[in-house]
């Protein structure tokens, strides 16, 4: 934990300027800084940094924010990560908050995982490179299978000599405790006996999103019908293996700029395709695919194009993955190799330029890969043909995307000559079938007794209409969210001005009385109790008003650097645009002329336009209650409550009418 007070003391440090610019070249432009944009692919700088504000925004494709969201973005760190990046480059230290034992337990147990593996990723690397045998066997076999020095280096490739307890010992020596080093798997503990369970194997280590050691593969060099070609560290602590990808640390950066991530089965296929110099590239390393993996790329791209050895047993297999990939609403397309080659040997054997035309070329989308399997199995056979579309057409129906769902019934359609209405009707039959599902599961467990006939309920054209991801029903529509966000907006912008206020008066001539905006806005808000629907919003609000009590007026660092995530990124997004009063107020028929009058005029009208939204929710709430309200005397009570309601929304409508009129 990074106490409060540190977090603020890294947001002050950290100088928008550097921290963009450690990664984009910036040139200054007026007050502020332009560039091109890291996070698209622009011609033309569109990407600018303003100093003064302390944030970025690309008027090209919308990122915007802070230092920390900077680096969260750009880097992919987490916010913890992110904050500790900024406290080393600005050279703020972090004094960690207490915790409670148990806490520090679970922290101290992990981070003395993590402190293990790093030691014994370090430990390997020195073998391979250093030591006699290390480099007369591990290093050798690299060299000889073609993997330069430099890459070796960057996946931090390593050798574990091959007796029984040298790395264990070492360790030990080295003052790490025999529990982590059990714990971790690398060193297998029974009983008295202690043994090295990577003993005479090259080593690749696992790395995590910021580049941490999480545990190993180890590939055996001798021959040997026993003993497995890979050995693998075992869950534990920080080796959750359904959640990691190899190559993730080496392939993000590629994978954000290049919009795809590329997946193969190996080790070995990462590494040469990222010495052949496509470095979007990573590895379900043996298991299965799972959804954690899918949502770790799915950070970074939806875009995964999937590449198999050219005799891969068991293509079929690869459906669930597809399947998965195609239910997280990303694309999916699949290369196969050419008999006997895998992407490790074809990067070997060709070109950069090969390589990349080979993959680009030969990818396939879903339907056409699936096809291309299934085929071969069906020769003349009716019945068979049927499945082969059935199956697709179940592929398609998990497509949450409807606009998606109808590109690939109609190329299903063209290449396996089936009318497209068909198609259609057996998608549409799956849709149904899945909410019927879901109805009968959310009947049967509110309702009780057997539901029936839900099938006849169900509308009869699917396709199109988007109900059938079980979606919450739309809210009525209600513009009060609208006007809480102008209300914020107007309170964070313009808060430390002054307004003009129209005193009463007998005479022609008008009398103006100023007022703070921020006083004005809060005083009214708590005068009438209001609450706001958004809780961002409320906490805004809330951290204004706490302010304005101490009487003094928040900065606008302070909102766009405030450790709240929320409050800081809605700050961020108010600040970025321009400072227009109000979208479209302009053409509201204001003649005034002062920009203060403006504002004035625009914070009266917000304010009264949201007071009237607020009690338009307010009155339909009550309608609400009166419908289910049994107890007459309550009956009477609530009624009351609609006439008070309805007289002062009358006088609410009829001001703000006025003022939009005069
Ligand atoms: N694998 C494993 N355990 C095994 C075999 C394979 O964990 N006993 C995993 C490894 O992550 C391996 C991947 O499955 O990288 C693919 O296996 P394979 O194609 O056999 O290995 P390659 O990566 O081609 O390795 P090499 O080229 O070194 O033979
Ligand atoms: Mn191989």
């Amino acid at each position: 934990m990074i106490p409060k007070q540190t977090i603020d003391e890294i947001f002050d440090a950290a100088i928008i300027e550097e921290v963009v610019g450690d990664f984009v070249p910036l040139k200054k432009r007026g007050a502020n800084l332009l560039g091109n944009c890291p996070f698209h692919n622009e011609k033309s700088p569109s990407f600018t940094v303003s100093p003064a504000k302390g944030i970025y925004k690309c008027f090209g494709c919308g990122k915007a924010g802070n230092s920390v969201n900077f680096v969260m973005e750009h880097e992919h760190y987490s916010y913890p990560e992110a904050l500790r990046y900024l406290a080393g480059k600005f050279g703020v230290e972090i004094e960690e908050e207490a915790q409670t034992d148990e806490q520090k337990a679970a922290t101290d147990e992990r981070e003395s995982l993590y402190i293990v593996s790093n030691y014994a990723a370090k430990y390997f690397n020195k073998q391979l490179l250093e030591s006699d045998e290390g480099k007369a066997i591990g290093l050798s076999y690299f060299l000889e299978r073609g993997f330069r020095e430099d890459i070796i280096e960057t996946f931090q490739l390593g050798y574990s000599p091959d007796a029984w307890t040298a790395f264990t010992d070492e360790a030990e020596k080295a003052g790490h405790n025999l529990k982590f080093l059990d714990k971790s798997g690398l060193t297998i503990v029974k009983g008295e006996k202690k043994f090295d369970r990577f003993k005479g194997r090259v080593m690749f280590p696992i790395h995590n999103l910021s580049g941490r050691v999480l545990g190993f593969g180890g590939r055996i060099l001798k021959a040997n019908d026993k003993a497995a070609k890979y050995l693998n560290s075992p869950e534990s602590e920080i080796y959750h293996k359904s959640n990691v990808l190899y190559g993730i640390y080496t392939a993000k950066k590629a994978i954000s700029k290049e919009d795809i991530c590329y997946l193969v089965e190996g080790y070995t296929d990462v590494i040469s395709m990222y010495q052949a110099g496509v470095e979007n590239v990573v590895a379900s390393s043996g298991t299965s695919l799972t959804e954690g993996q899918i949502r770790l790329i799915k950070r970074f791209t939806p875009n995964i194009t999937i590449l198999y050895d050219g005799d891969a047993a068991g293509l079929k297999a690869s459906f669930r993955g597809i399947d998965m990939i195609l239910q997280e609403g990303m694309n999916v397309r699949v290369v196969l190799f050419p008999e006997g080659e895998d992407p490790d040997s074809y990067a070997k054997a060709h070109t950069t330029e090969e390589l990349k035309k080979y993959v680009t070329e030969n990818a396939q989308d879903f339907i056409r890969f699936k096809t291309s399997v299934l085929i071969k199995d069906v020769g003349n056979d009716p019945i068979k043909k049927a499945e082969l579309v059935k199956d697709i057409v179940r592929s398609i129906a998990i497509i949450p995307d409807q606009i998606k769902r109808s590109v690939y019934t109609q190329e299903c359609s063209n290449l396996l000559d089936i009318p497209e209405q068909a198609l259609i009707n057996e998608t549409n039959t799956i849709l149904r079938n899945n909410i019927a599902k879901q109805t009968k599961y959310k009947s049967s467990s509110q309702r009780s007794g057997p539901s029936q006939g839900n099938d006849q309920e169900m509308p009869d054209d699917l396709f199109f209409p988007d109900e059938f991801q079980g979606a919450p029903e739309p809210e009525p529509v209600n513009d009060l969210k609208h006007w809480e966000r102008e209300v914020i907006r107007l309170l964070v912008s313009f808060g430390d001005q002054t307004i003009q206020l129209e005193l009463p008066s007998e005479e022609k001539k008008k009398e103006y009385e100023d007022v703070s905006a921020a006083v004005y806005i809060v005083d009214n808000i708590k005068n009438d109790n209001i609450l706001f629907e958004d809780e961002t919003y409320q906490k805004v609000f809330d951290f204004y008003a706490q302010k304005l009590d101490k009487d003094e007026l928040p900065t606008h660092q302070e909102f766009i650097n405030n450790s709240d995530q929320d409050i800081s990124k809605l700050a961020i997004d108010v600040f970025s645009v321009r400072h227009d009063l109000s979208p479209g107020w302009a053409e509201n028929k204001i003649n005034t002329t002062t920009e203060e009058m403006q504002l004035s005029m625009a914070v009266i009208r917000v304010m009264y336009a949201f007071q009237l939204s607020k009690l338009t929710a307010l009155i339909f709430k009550n309608q609400d209650q009166l419908k289910i309200e049994k107890d007459s005397d309550k009956q009477m009570l609530l009624l009351q409550e609609q006439v008070n309601l309805q007289q002062i929304k009358l006088q609410l409508a009829a001001k703000l009418g006025r003022i939009i009129l005069n």
